[in-house]
C-alpha cells in the first residue's frame, strides 16, 4: 500500500525529532512492504520567516490531501514578540481547527526501564503506569472569543463549550476506556465554571450508553494533585482543551520525560495529525540532544490509528523499548546509572530504526 503523509518538521528541535521519526517510518516500510510518501511542508516560525505566514495555504491544502500529518514542534523566542494571531503556535491551532481534529489522545506510559528517571518514588508510581489523556482540542478557551480592551489595560479569553462538542469527545473517551481498563475520570471545574457544569451533565448522559465503564468526575485541582500522589488510579482521563494541555504535561513527567510522550489528534474517520507533546525546545535545538522517542512513538500511533497497521505499530513500540532496555539514553532520561549509555538524537533514531529491521 501507498500512504501519503504531510511532514511538518517546524522549529527548534522539530526537524531533528521528525528526521528520526521518518527514518523509523522508512524502515517500517522496507520491512513490511509499504510505501510511505512524505511531503515536507513549512509551518510555524520557519514559515513566518520564509513567507510571512505561520500556516501557508499550500501547507494546509497539502495536509487536507494527505492520509495523515506528522508534525515536530513550532515556536521559539525569535517570534515571541509577535502579536497572538501572528505567532507560530497559530499554525498548530489553525491546523487543529481546519482539520477538525477535536480528539487529542495523549498516552502517558511508563516504560519499566525509566522508573528511575521519573521524579516520583517507585512506590507511588506502582506497577505498569498507563494513563490515556483524552483532551478536547478544537474548543474551549483556546478558540473562544478573545480580545484586548481599554487600550490594553484589560484582556479576556472566553471558555465556551457546546453540548455537541462535549458529546463527541466524551464518545471518544468512553470508547477508548472500553478498549482499556474500563475506568474514566472526567476532569472539570464544575464547582466554579458554568461550562464545566454543562460538560459534567453531558458526560453523565453519554455514560448511560456505557454501563460497563466506571465513570468518576473530578475537579481539575484535585486531579492535578491525584496525578502526583496516586497516579495508578487513572486509566482514561477525559478533559477540556486547556485542562488537558496542563494535565498532559504533568502526566508526561511521571513517565520520566516529556520527551517520551506522543500524541494523536483525530477527527471523524481515519485521518489524523501526530506530534510529540513537547515543544520546540529552542535551548537544545541543533545540538543533537533532543529525545526523538516521542516523535517516533507518534509514528506508531499513526500506524495504528490512521493506517490500521497494528503489527507495524507494535514493532515501532518494541523497537523503542529494546533501545531503552539496552541502556541507551538521550540526555533528558540519562541518569548516569550502571549500564546506561548517553546518546544523541541521531543515534537514537538510527538505533530504533535498526531494531525494526532486526525484529
Ligand atoms: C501542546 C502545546 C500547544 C497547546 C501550544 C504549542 C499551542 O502546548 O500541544 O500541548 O497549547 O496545545
Ligand atoms: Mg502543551
Amino acid at each position: 500500500m501507498n500512504y501519503k503523509i504531510a511532514v511538518i518538521p517546524g522549529d527548534g528541535i522539530g526537524p531533528e525529532v521528525v528526521g528520526a521519526a521518518t527514518q523509523v517510518l522508512d524502515r517500517v516500510g522496507e520491512k513490511f512492504g509499504h510505501t510511505f510518501i512524505g511531503q515536507t511542508l513549512l509551518a510555524g516560525g520557519c514559515a513566518i520567516d520564509a513567507c510571512g505566514k505561520a500556516l501557508p495555504d499550500e501547507t494546509l491544502a497539502a495536509c487536507k490531501q494527505s492520509d495523515a500529518v506528522l508534525l515536530g514542534a513550532v515556536g521559539g523566542p525569535m517570534w515571541d514578540t509577535l502579536p497572538g494571531a501572528a505567532r507560530p503556535e497559530q499554525a498548530l491551532l489553525s491546523l487543529r481547527k481546519e482539520l477538525a481534529l477535536f480528539a487529542n489522545l495523549r498516552p502517558a506510559i511508563l516504560f519499566e526501564e525509566l522508573i528511575s528517571a521519573s521524579p516520583l518514588k517507585p512506590e507511588i508510581i506502582g506497577e505498569g503506569l498507563d494513563i490515556l489523556v483524552v483532551r478536547e482540542l478544537t474548543g474551549g478557551i483556546y478558540f473562544g472569543d478573545k480580545g484586548i480592551k481599554d487600550g490594553g489595560k484589560s484582556a479576556y479569553d472566553v471558555e465556551e463549550y457546546s453540548e455537541e462538542e462535549v458529546r463527541r469527545i466524551a464518545q471518544t473517551a468512553f470508547s477508548m476506556a472500553d478498549k482499556r481498563g474500563k475506568r474514566l475520570a472526567s476532569v472539570d471545574k464544575a464547582n466554579v465554571l458554568e461550562s464545566s457544569r454543562l460538560w459534567r451533565r453531558v458526560v453523565g448522559e453519554i455514560a448511560a450508553q456505557y454501563p460497563q465503564i466506571s465513570l468518576s468526575h473530578m475537579y481539575v485541582d484535585n486531579a492535578a494533585m491525584q496525578l502526583v500522589c496516586a497516579p495508578g488510579q487513572f486509566d482514561v482521563i477525559l478533559t477540556s482543551n486547556i485542562f488537558g494541555d496542563i494535565l498532559s504535561d504533568e502526566a508526561s513527567m511521571i513517565t520520566g520525560s516529556i520527551g517520551m510522550l506522543p500524541s494523536a489528534s483525530l477527527t471523524y474517520g481515519n485521518f489524523g495529525m501526530y506530534e510529540p507533546i513537547h515543544g520546540s525546545a529552542p535551548d537544545i535545538a541543533g545540538l543533537d540532544k533532543a529525545n526523538p522517542m516521542a516523535a517516533v512513538l507518534s509514528v506508531a500511533m499513526m500506524l495504528r490509528y490512521t493506517f490500521g497497521l497494528k503489527e507495524e505499530a507494535n514493532a515501532v513500540e518494541e523497537a523503542v523499548k529494546a533501545v531503552l532496555a539496552k541502556g541507551y539514553r538521550t540526555p533528558d532520561i540519562y541518569r548516569k546509572a550502571d549500564g546506561e549509555t548517553l546518546i544523541g538524537t541521531k543515534e537514537a533514531g538510527k538505533r530504533i530504526a535498526d531494531e525494526i529491521m532486526d525484529s
